[in-house]
């Protein structure tokens, strides 16, 4: 990983929990913004440049089962753990569409 890329991927995990911190007591955040967040570990519509797992091509009903699946510990995680347990259901279900509609 080159120090560009790690910044990309510290900066995004930042971005992440920003927009998952208020979640647990605020109204649920925007889909589209949530997005935005996953993009940049992911890569642009999903296509990641490296190890990451591309979230391109994939049905909504996989990737919130995946998000509940981290956000339980019921997955191997480094980071999607985390991640997950800031998200609700709405706003899982909400991403999973919006990455489902847009990455293809
Ligand atoms: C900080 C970087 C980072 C961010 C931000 C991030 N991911 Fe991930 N994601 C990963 C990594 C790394 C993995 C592999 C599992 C692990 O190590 O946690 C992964 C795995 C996944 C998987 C499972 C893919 C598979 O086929 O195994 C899904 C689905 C997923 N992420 C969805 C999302 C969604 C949706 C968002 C935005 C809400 C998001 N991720 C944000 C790094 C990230």
């Amino acid at each position: 990983m080159t120090v560009h890329n790690l910044t990309v991927f510290i900066g995004a995990a930042i971005i992440a929990v920003s927009f998952a911190a208020p979640a647990s007591h605020a109204q649920n955040a925007n889909p589209q913004l949530l997005s935005i967040s996953c993009a940049g570990c992911h890569g642009p519509e999903g296509r990641s440049p490296a190890t990451i797992p591309p979230l391109y091509g994939r049905s909504a009903a996989s990737i919130a089962e995946a998000l509940r699946a981290f956000r339980a510990d019921q997955r191997p995680a480094t980071v999607m753990n985390r991640i997950a347990k800031g998200y609700t259901d709405a706003e899982i279900d909400g991403v999973a569409r919006e990455i489902a509609a847009n990455w293809k």
